[in-house]
């Protein structure tokens, strides 16, 4: 079999982990497919950070149009990110007919649909098994393993970084900014690491999973997102107190014509499988119609972890390259003229179960006011605390809710902000716990 020449476009943190891979498993690699992979090129604007690897001569280059317009190079892999200069190598690269390996989230989430688009009508392959959840094969699994089952629901970790910071916090009192500064050397963080606290980063990827899961168009602009960064060590230690702990979670659920795919932070039960991912691990459950259950964890971040599943991808498009096989699997696992366009439920039409945290007078008459406005507003008080010491004259009052509508429970906080009792906005965290988004039940 004739070797596959491969360009590698960009040489970071994971485009280094990936060359190493190449070069140090080239030959396990070969023993396993039979395929010789070629590095034939890896270009980076950077020629002089030292990535502790040996390139052969002429391989290191700076232009990575060489790449795009070399005529042997089989596979192009975009290492570089970002939605600008990635999206014209990676259109340039399937224009000329080149397979493409990618780990480019953001662009996935936004400009997905054109980029699979352009593939399929390229006839070559566009893999991204990187993308999501580092090392984890969630997308090889959705598009292949689970392709006998009716997805129902994908709850996940799927940023190492806010895993990492919530980790620290919870079980080493670290202050969030030390949290941060240790993710970032790391290597685990984003180049602007909003992208992870802020949750878009995990946005981008369940924007990609919900689509794949539900055989639909990929539609990041509809997914619910919200970060990490209000989470207080008081909320951690408070969910601790009543057996939750608190984990950045990516939710997909199929609501038969309609989708739930949102990102928060959710307190969940301790002895709930995701409670104990830990550091910058990331985890998913699948839950299918007939697997059931599925749980798969692994590294989210970080260069060798990452350069496991591009290399993963690579050796698949190798394979087909070698069976004439391009588009065997297709790229978002439903044929793609079989892929629909299905709304995104509004957050404010979700129903679960609420922690409220509310800064109050401590006075008669205050604990009625606030349970009397959620009763008015449908919402079921299940459990209510007050905890803690007086700052600034206010104490909390913790309340957990029964099933309550989003929508309701947005109303029930603004006319609580405006009772004079009440001292600065509430914090609002969602709990996941078995039962929390089953229908509406009489509680
Ligand atoms: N910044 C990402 C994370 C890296 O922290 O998970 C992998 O996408």
């Amino acid at each position: 079999m004739r070797p596959v020449k491969l360009g590698m476009i960009g040489c970071g943190t994971v485009g280094t982990g990936v060359a190493r891979l190449l070069i140090e498993k080239q030959h396990m690699i070969e023993q396993r497919t039979g395929i010789a992979l070629d590095l034939k090129y890896v270009a980076d604007l950077d020629q002089t950070t030292d990535r502790g690897i040996v390139f052969g001569p002429g391989v290191f280059i700076q232009d990575a149009w060489t790449i795009i317009n070399d005529p042997e190079i089989d596979i192009v892999v975009e290492m570089i990110g970002g939605l600008t200069v990635a999206r014209e190598f990676i259109s340039a690269a399937i224009e000329k007919g080149k397979h493409v390996v990618t780990a480019n989230k953001a662009l996935l989430a936004k400009q997905g649909n054109e980029l699979f688009r352009a593939a399929q009508a390229a006839g070559v392959d566009l893999a991204y098994e990187a993308s999501v959840a580092g090392c984890i094969p969630i997308i090889k699994s959705l598009r292949e393993a689970l392709v006998a089952n009716e997805i129902q629901a994908l709850v996940g970790i799927l940023n190492g970084t806010c895993n990492y910071i919530l980790t620290k916090i919870t079980d080493e009192g670290l202050p969030f900014d030390q949290a941060l500064a240790q993710a970032q050397a790391n290597g685990y963080a984003e180049a602007d690491p909003t992208l992870d606290i802020e949750g878009l980063d995990a946005a981008h990827k369940l924007a990609i999973l919900a689509a794949l899961a539900n055989g639909m168009r990929i539609n990041f602009d509809d997914v619910y997102v919200e970060g990490i960064s209000k989470i207080t060590p008081l909320d951690i230690q408070f969910a601790r107190d009543f057996g939750y702990r608190i984990k950045l979670l990516a939710i997909c659920k199929n609501r038969g014509d309609k989708i739930e795919a949102r990102v928060h932070p959710a307190m969940i039960p301790e002895d709930n499988i995701l409670s104990n991912v830990s550091g910058s691990l990331n985890a998913i459950t699948v839950t299918g119609h007939a697997v059931q259950n599925l749980f798969l964890s692994g590294f989210g971040a970080g260069m060798m972890p990452t350069a496991s599943a591009v290399v993963s991808d690579i050796v698949d498009l190798a394979r087909n390259i070698q069976y004439g096989a391009a588009g065997r699997v297709p790229s978002m696992a439903y044929q793609p003229d079989q892929i629909k366009t299905m709304p995104i439920l509004p957050i404010t039409d979700i129903v679960t179960h609420y922690y409220f945290r509310f800064a109050v007078e401590d006075r008669p008459g205050v604990l009625a006011a606030l349970a009397g406005i959620l009763g008015q507003n449908g919402i079921s008080i299940k459990s209510v605390q007050q905890k803690g010491r007086k700052t600034n004259g206010h104490v909390p009052i913790v309340i957990i809710t029964h099933h309550a509508r989003e929508a309701d429970v947005q109303k029930a906080l603004a006319e609580i902000d405006r009772l004079e009792v009440v001292g600065p906005a509430p914090v609002v965290i969602r709990i996941e716990d078995e039962n929390a988004t089953a229908a509406e039940t009489a509680e």
